[in-house]
């Protein structure tokens, strides 16, 4: 049993983030949508609760509301944005609309006797957004930081251990906002700090021991972050009762598939690599649609995946490598599918097994890099950038051929080279090339070139629902541009991707 705490969400976009922040403090932290009923709350015995943000005013009829009663609990309540509001009005202050509305980074005054902010500077800037504000404290409140425009920008009731605070402590452009999260938990909450990567992994370890017992486990390993770190947990675990299909498409970046093979060289373990790309090429040959090529991609996996599966029998355990935010309820409901994502890892139809193992269900992805690293995973795949599972498939536009794949490949493979040389490969998140199928006129030398433009993709993103286009240095996008066109045939045209999700999405297809 950990120690834990709530995020409990109401819709905001940052409920994700606040909890990732609690973890980064060496807090369990769970989110839950506002919804949850108070008994089920007691019933995990947090050490603290924050309430989110969200896009509501609190005095519209159809408002996220919270039960009074939440309040009385004797457990400490932080507000943030959207929540800090609903604190004040429920217990009996005023919010009203601002003539302005306050957004981003914002002068603040704080009063440093509020534990939130002890031993932190009286001014700092913090991140804003919000048009309504707190009129009125409710009674026993006072108010600890102030804004030019904005009297309440945080709030306590000190002997109630109940705090608010309107603007985003959780991003970055916050000073000190992780301080203040930190000030919440331990100065408030009085929590210890017992949420660490190597306990974990310790814990994780035994209890897939004695879950499997003497079973045999199998696992679709794609060679992403989330299925490798899961692979080199049950290798730990359970050593050789463990066998993973590694389904190899032919559309993974170059070399990635020798590469996944190796990092597991050095466990016990039954590694089964499938080079299934004639299957899939033959299957793709001609569709350009990409909805359609997704679901081909899908369905071949299964059937490659199925087979596989056949020649070891009947197993005992099928492992998934689930994360946290997969399994998040959120307060705000779903999300609308914009394409079809295509997992692998989740195949219970087409196996026959006993039981599900999902040891990274709590997990953040941050966290999956972290046990990987404790694990001793290669750091090429525990800091592998996402890449979907329809792979090059859906970088290549139109229909799919050996020849595109290659160039897509290794004009790829540059792109990485480079960023990686300009020291940017952590800063942006999701970096790669498209093969457009577009083809223009260039000259190379005396001659009239007709060749492909390439495009080029580089994002930043918090959760990959939105992102922000990298401002990739000029100078590196120029290296680029001249090794991939002096090495790779048939690109006579570089064009750098400045859109941002949405109205884009990080994909082409
Ligand atoms: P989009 O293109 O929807 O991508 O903005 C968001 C993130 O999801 C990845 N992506 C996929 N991941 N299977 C996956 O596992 C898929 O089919 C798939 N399609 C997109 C994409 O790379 C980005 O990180």
């Amino acid at each position: 049993m950990h120690e834990t705490v709530i995020v409990l969400d109401f819709g905001g976009q940052y409920n994700q983030l606040i909890a990732r922040r609690v973890r980064e403090c060496n807090v369990y932290c769970e989110v839950k949508s506002f919804k949850t009923p108070i008994d089920e709350i007691k019933k995990l015995a947090p050490k603290g609760i924050i309430f989110t943000g969200g896009p509501n005013s609190v005095y519209l009829d159809d408002s996220p509301r919270i039960d009074k009663e939440i309040f009385d609990l004797g457990i400490p309540v932080l507000g943030i944005c959207y929540g800090c509001q609903l604190m004040a009005y429920t217990l009996g202050g005023e919010v009203s609309a601002a003539e302005t509305r306050e957004y981003g980074k914002t002068n603040t005054s704080f009063d440093t006797d509020c534990l939130l902010f002890k031993e932190l500077p009286e001014t700092g800037i913090t991140w804003m957004s919000h048009t309504d504000y707190i009129s009125k404290l409710p009674a026993g409140f006072r108010s600890t930081a102030k804004t030019e425009d904005c009297p309440v920008a945080a709030m306590e009731c000190a002997e109630r251990r109940l705090y608010g605070i309107q603007y985003h402590p959780e991003v970055m452009h916050t000073e000190n906002g992780i301080k203040m999260l930190h000030n919440f938990l331990y100065e408030v909450c009085g929590c210890s700090g017992d949420w660490s990567m190597s306990n974990y992994a310790k814990t994780a370890i035994n209890t897939i021991r004695e879950k499997v017992g003497g079973g045999k486990v199998l696992l679709a390993l794609s060679g992403g972050v989330d299925s490798s770190v899961l692979a080199a947990l049950l290798a730990k675990a359970v050593g050789n009762q463990l066998t993973c299909i590694f389904v190899d498409h032919g559309l993974m970046r170059k070399n990635e598939g020798d590469e996944v093979e190796k990092a597991f060289e050095k466990w016990d373990i039954n590694f089964v690599r499938v080079n299934a790309k004639d299957r899939f090429l033959s299957k793709l040959a001609g569709v350009s649609d990409p909805e359609t090529k997704r679901k081909i991609i899908g369905e071949e996996f299964i059937r490659v995946f199925e087979a596989e599966a056949k020649k070891i029998g009947k197993v005992d355990f099928l492992a998934q490598g689930t994360i946290y935010p997969d399994v998040i309820e959120s307060g705000a409901g779903d999300a609308a599918v914009i394409k079809s994502h295509h997992n692998v890892g989740g195949l219970p139809d087409y196996v026959d097994f006993k039981d599900i193992v999902e040891p990274l269900r709590l997990l953040f992805k941050d966290e999956v890099r972290q046990l990987g690293t404790e694990l001793g995973l290669a750091s090429y795949l525990v800091w592998r950038q996402p890449f979907p599972g329809p792979g090059l498939a859906i970088r290549i536009i139109g229909d799919i051929t050996e020849e595109k794949i290659q160039i897509l490949q290794d004009a790829d493979y540059i792109f990485r080279e480079e960023i990686a040389e300009a020291g940017l490969d952590r800063d942006i998140h999701q970096y790669f090339a498209v093969l457009t199928s577009m083809r223009s006129v260039g000259v190379m030398g005396d001659s009239r070139t007709y060749d492909y433009t390439l495009a080029l993709r580089g994002v930043t993103t918090t959760d990959f629902m939105t992102a922000d286009f990298a401002r990739i240095p000029y100078d590196v996008l120029e290296r680029v541009s001249n090794r991939i066109v002096n090495e790779v045939q048939h690109i006579n045209r570089i064009v750098y991707d400045i859109t941002t999700k949405p109205p884009s999405t990080i994909e082409w297809e």
